[in-house]
């Protein structure tokens, strides 16, 4: 069995200068798997909207999607600490909404953490759910739900006045209360930059290896999202021929009479 890991584990893994291992997970089957492979933590990401709903981008997603699918990875997960997106509106229009959902996530969704995206204009809100003893991981860089503002999924931080903007970003949500920081998108010498900067571990997807940890999307490393892979993305297992393959088989055994034989009859 397990044991719960803490923020407290978060930081003395982060205090040794241990990597810190993060995935992605929506539901519990997928959960159960990559907390039995001793994943430090589990995001359930808004990226659900993408990888699981199959739309353009995360914006869709609603409080009510996200807690359904943190329950069921609550229900998988037993030593991962479990952090919950905040999806697009859950947190922007004022602190009062913020307060509200990123409540709803622990209290109804049983995560651990939340996460909310953006930098010192959202300072405020970190501190105001922060206050209320939920722990908040901060994400900046390229933050899918500013996908208009940003043209596309781009990465941030090329230009000069840009990359000293999420440097100030960082440190505001540290100054906020963020136990950790996820840098989306962002060349690897600014993720270096910041994560020597700020006192909390950083959790890098597409910012380079010097990082304090990374965090990649499960149906990403599993070869599950064909329509697009992104450089940062190492597949692991190549899944979705396999899968087809096996529904292939299905198909012509069930059409054929193979399937079900005796030993799967009664
Ligand atoms: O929603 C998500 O999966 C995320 C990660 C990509 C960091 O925010």
């Amino acid at each position: 069995m397990r044991k719960q890991t803490t923020i407290l584990n978060i930081q003395s893994m982060y205090a040794k200068g241990d990597k810190i291992t993060v995935l992605t997970a929506y539901d519990y089957p997928f959960a159960r798997i990559m907390d039995q492979a001793g994943i430090d933590m589990i995001l359930v990401g808004d990226s659900v909207g993408s990888v699981v709903a199959g739309y353009d981008n995360t914006l869709p997603v609603t409080m009510d999607e996200m807690v359904y699918h943190t329950k069921a990875v609550m229900r998988g997960s037993e030593g991962a600490l479990v952090i919950a997106d905040m999806p697009f509106m859950s947190y922007q229009v004022d602190q009062r909404d913020a307060c509200i959902n990123a409540g709803r996530l622990i209290k109804e969704g049983g995560a651990h953490a939340v996460k909310l995206e953006g930098g010192a204009n959202v300072a405020d809100t970190v501190r105001a759910i922060v206050n209320m003893d939920v722990p908040v991981v901060g994400h900046i860089g390229l933050t899918p739900q500013s996908i208009h503002r940003m043209g596309g999924y781009r990465v941030q931080g090329r230009k000069e006045q840009q990359a000293k903007q999420l440097l100030k970003d960082a440190e505001a949500l540290v100054d906020a209360g963020v136990f950790a920081l996820v840098l989306e998108g962002i060349p690897a010498d600014l993720a270096q930059q910041i994560t020597e900067t700020i006192s909390v571990p950083t959790i890098g997807i597409g910012a380079g290896v010097h990082c304090s940890g990374q965090v990649l999307v499960i149906h990403d490393i599993l070869g599950l999202c064909e329509k697009y892979s992104p450089k940062f993305v190492k597949v692991y297992a190549d899944l979705a021929p396999l899968i087809r393959q096996a529904v292939e088989s299905y198909v012509s055994e069930v059409r054929d009479g193979t399937f079900p034989g005796d030993e799967h009859s009664f």
